[in-house]
C-alpha cells in the first residue's frame, strides 16, 4: 500500500476517535516516561499543556498526506526540535509510547493493518526529522526547572471569555491594518476569534478544545515576516491592555504567543509550503504610505 493511502487511514483514525484522544494522550505519558523518565524534564508542564503538545505532533501525522510537498515545512518543524532537546533516540522511544497507547485506547481496534499504517506514518516523518536533528548543533542544556509559573495563566487571566473578549478586540485592530489586515479579509472574524481562543486556551493551561492544525501548518503558504508579527504584537499588547490586564498577565500572554513565532515567521518567500498543487504563497504588499501602528 502507498504511503499516501496508509495516512488517510492514520488520518481517518485519529479524526475518529474524538474524546478518546485525551486518553490517548495520557496513556502516551504514562509510557513515555515509564520507557524514558528523563524526558519528563523534556515533556514539562500540566496535563492540559502535555495533551496540547500531544495533540500538535498527532495533528502533524494528519497534514502530511501529501509528504514530499511538505517535507520543508517538516524539516524547519524538526529543527525548533533542537530547542525542545529532543534527540534522535527519543523517536524510538516515542514511536513505543505511541503504539502502546494506541493499543491501550483502542484495544481490539486496532487491527494489525491500523498498526501498520501508523508505523509506516511515523517512520517516514521521524527519519525526515531525525536527518535535520542529526546534523543541527545541540542545544543549550536546560537550566533544571521549569520557567512555568505555578498558577496556570488562563486562571489568572480570568477564564476563556476574557481571552475572547481580548481576541474579538485584537482581531478589530488587525482587520484594520492597512498592512496585515490584507491576510484576513476574506475571512471570518467570528472564527477565527473562537480558533485563536481555542488555541491559545489550552496553550495558557486551560482546557482543549481546539481541533485544527498547529499554527506551523496553518501559515505554511503565508508569507509571514518578522516585521509583520512585531507589528501583530503591538495589536496584541494593546488589545490585552485594552481589557485591563496588568502588564504582568500581558508579559505572560506574550511570551506564550511568541514560543510559536519561529514556526511561522520565513526569511523569504522560497520558504512557503503549498498545501496544495497549483497553490501560489500568500503574500501581502505593503502599501507606500503605510504607518505601522505606535508601540
Ligand atoms: C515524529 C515525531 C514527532 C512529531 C511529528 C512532532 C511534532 C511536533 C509539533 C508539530 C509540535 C508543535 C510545535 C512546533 O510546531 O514546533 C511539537 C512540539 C513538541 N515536541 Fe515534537 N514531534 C515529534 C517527536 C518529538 C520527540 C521525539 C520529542 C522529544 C522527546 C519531541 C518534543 C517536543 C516538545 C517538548 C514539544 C513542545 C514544545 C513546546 O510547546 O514547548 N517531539 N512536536
Ligand atoms: C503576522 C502573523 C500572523 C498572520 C499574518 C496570521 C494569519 C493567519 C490567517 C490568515 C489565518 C486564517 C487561516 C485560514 O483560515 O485558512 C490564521 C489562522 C490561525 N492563526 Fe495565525 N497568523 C499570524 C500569527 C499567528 C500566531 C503567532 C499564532 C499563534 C500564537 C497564530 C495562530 C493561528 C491559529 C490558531 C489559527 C487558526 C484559527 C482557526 O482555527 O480558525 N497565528 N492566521
Amino acid at each position: 500500500m502507498s504511503f499516501t493511502a496508509q495516512q488517510t487511514i492514520v488520518k481517518q483514525h485519529i479524526e475518529s476517535m474524538g474524546q478518546n484522544i485525551d486518553n490517548l494522550s495520557s496513556s502516551f505519558y504514562t509510557h513515555l516516561f515509564r520507557i524514558n523518565p528523563s524526558l519528563t524534564h523534556i515533556f514539562n508542564g500540566g496535563i492540559s499543556m502535555l495533551t496540547r503538545k500531544f495533540n500538535n505532533m498527532l495533528a502533524t501525522f494528519k497534514s502530511v498526506h501529501d509528504l514530499h510537498k511538505i517535507s520543508a515545512a517538516l524539516e524547519s518543524m524538526a529543527e525548533r526540535h533542537v530547542a525542545y532537546h529532543a534527540e534522535v533516540s527519543h523517536f524510538d522511544d516515542f514511536n513505543q509510547a505511541l503504539l502502546l497507547a494506541l493499543e491501550d485506547t483502542c484495544k481490539e481496534d486496532f487491527t494489525p493493518e491500523l498498526k501498520l499504517a501508523w508505523q509506516t506514518v511515523f517512520e517516514e516523518v521521524a527519519n525526515i526529522m531525525v536527518e535535520v536533528l542529526r546534523h543541527a548543533p545541540k542545544a543549550e542544556k536546560k537550566s533544571g526547572a521549569t520557567t512555568e509559573s505555578s498558577s496556570l495563566l488562563i486562571d489568572d487571566i480570568g477564564g476563556t471569555e476574557v481571552v475572547t473578549r481580548i481576541h474579538q478586540r485584537f482581531y478589530d485592530y488587525l482587520y484594520e491594518d492597512a498592512y496585515i489586515g490584507s491576510f484576513f479579509h476574506h475571512r471570518a472574524k467570528r472564527l477565527l476569534v473562537r480558533g485563536q481562543t481555542e488555541f491559545m486556551v489550552a496553550a495558557f493551561g486551560g482546557e482543549n478544545h481546539y481541533k485544527g492544525e498547529p499554527p506551523a501548518f496553518i501559515h505554511m503558504h503565508m508569507f509571514i515576516t518578522q516585521e509583520m508579527s512585531d507589528i501583530r504584537e503591538i495589536y496584541l499588547r494593546r488589545a490585552i491592555l485594552a481589557e485591563g490586564m496588568s502588564d504582568g498577565i500581558c508579559q505572560r500572554w506574550l511570551e506564550v504567543d511568541r514560543s510559536f513565532h519561529s514556526s511561522l515567521e520565513k526569511k523569504s518567500v522560497d520558504e512557503c509550503v503549498m498545501r496544495v498543487w497549483g497553490q501560489a504563497p500568500f503574500t501581502v504588499k505593503k502599501p507606500a504610505a503605510y504607518q505601522p501602528p505606535k508601540s
